[in-house]
């Protein structure tokens, strides 16, 4: 339906916010067309050969690298803010059961308020500051409690030194071998921002309100429960399953096409060449040689050549979530936390987006194009009977 003509907005209408810019960011850029992720400057690629994930939420939110000095001291406060106290850990835990996300989403938010976190608005903003790293710090444990709490294994020690190893022994019930917290790190590094998508706009919107950092992460994990948002490398490995065999995987990928499906893991929104993410993920994959790599090389092979004959001129390439199934999945997360682990290295991005809009806020209150029915002249109020 139109808008009313009169309406001032006709012309102007952007449904899914498509090209809108709703402001400005220091903090990732992406290059579609040459297929280039970038952090404050320096390339994300780069970094995950390079810097763990605390190194790249430091970056986010300090604006910098830390030094190895200040790398250790973030790495303890990260480790320390972390830690769920009893009080935390059992109110994360009673939520048990249904989706994994609305039980982690709901355990966030009891964190939040049992810290005791406020409205940012008029505050100083270190302190608001060091609320976004306590609070975004604490997501792993709130997973892995989950996790638990389901029956799975029973959490590890989570004393070990870096972030990803902690998450993973966590995950794990036991000590996770080096090269899986390396490719584990890895992911977290590469997928810690990508800019204005659902979930770091609603966290921004919600913080253009002055609310506490909180509600912005638990509104943000709740655009992200939503499966257009982060839900595709669960789909990627059911489609890997369900392929079976390379030898396979043609027949089966261009019967989906033809049948109006869409190939999980390729196509992206931005990226009209590889998706350097699902690149860097790729080599690691080949180095390292997964047990699904070689099945998940040919399968890739056959998709982009039956989108190339089905879909021509479309461009549509392997996206980060394709490799990202591979990879999680050999670190032994189980598919139904994929999600939530992109959940925990995104919540960089959210935190530093929050920071951002908090230095820098002007209350979001967008427009919308009324086209219900023409409105009536209002009515002259009636003249008052004679008595
Ligand atoms: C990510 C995605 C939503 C991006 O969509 P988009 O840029 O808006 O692309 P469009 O929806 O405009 O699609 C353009 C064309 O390519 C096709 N296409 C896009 N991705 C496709 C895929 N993965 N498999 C088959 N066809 C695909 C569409 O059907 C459409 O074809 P048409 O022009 O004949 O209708 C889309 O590529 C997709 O659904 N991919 C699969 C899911 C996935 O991997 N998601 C994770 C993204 S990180």
């Amino acid at each position: 339906m139109n808008p009313t003509p009169s309406s001032p907005l006709a012309a102007e209408i952007h449904e899914g916010l498509d090209d809108v810019v709703v402001g400005v960011t220091r903090l990732c850029h992406i290059d579609g067309e040459a297929g280039q992720l970038v952090y404050r400057g320096l390339d994300a690629a780069r970094l995950a050969e390079s810097q763990p994930y605390e190194a790249v939420v430091h970056l986010l939110h300090e604006g910098r690298l830390p030094t190895a000095h200040e790398l250790a001291a973030y790495r303890a406060r990260m480790r320390d803010a972390g830690r769920l106290t009893p009080a935390e850990g059992d109110a994360v835990r009673r939520p048990a059961g249904g989706e994994p996300l609305a039980a982690i989403r709901t355990g966030l938010s009891a964190v939040a308020a049992l810290r005791g976190l406020r409205p940012w608005l008029d505050r100083d903003p270190t302190e608001v500051r060091a609320e976004a790293l306590s609070l975004g710090a604490a997501m792993p444990a709130v997973v892995t409690t989950v996790h638990a709490a389901a029956g799975m294994p029973p959490a590890g020690p989570g004393e070990d030194d870096s972030f990803a190893a902690r998450y993973l022994s966590a995950m794990r019930g036991a000590p996770a071998p080096a090269a899986l917290v390396r490719a584990l790190d890895r992911y977290l590094v590469l997928t810690a921002d990508h800019g204005m998508n659902a979930s770091t706009f609603v966290a921004r919107a919600v913080a253009s309100t002055g609310a506490d950092v909180g509600s912005s992460l638990v509104a943000a994990l709740g655009a992200l429960s939503g499966p257009l948002h982060g839900g595709a490398p669960g789909p990627v490995l059911d489609m890997l399953d369900a392929i079976g065999e390379a030898g396979r995987a043609r027949d089966w990928l261009a019967r989906r096409v033809r049948e109006g499906g869409r190939i999980m893991g390729f196509g992206h929104r931005v990226y009209r060449t590889d998706d350097p993410r699902a690149m860097s993920l790729r080599a690691a994959a080949i180095q390292a040689g997964y047990g699904r790599t070689e099945l998940a090389l040919a399968v890739e092979e056959a998709a982009l050549e039956v989108l190339a004959e089905m879909k021509p001129g479309r461009s549509l390439r392997t996206n980060v979530e394709f490799w990202t199934a591979v990879t999680l999945e050999a670190c032994g997360i189980p598919r139904a936390l994929f999600t939530a682990t992109f959940a925990v290295s995104r919540t960089a991005g959210w935190t530093a987006h929050v920071l951002e809009q908090v230095a820098h806020n002007r209350l979001m209150r967008p427009m919308v194009a009324y086209v219900g029915p023409t409105p009536q002249p209002p009515q002259p109020p009636r003249a008052p009977r004679a008595a």
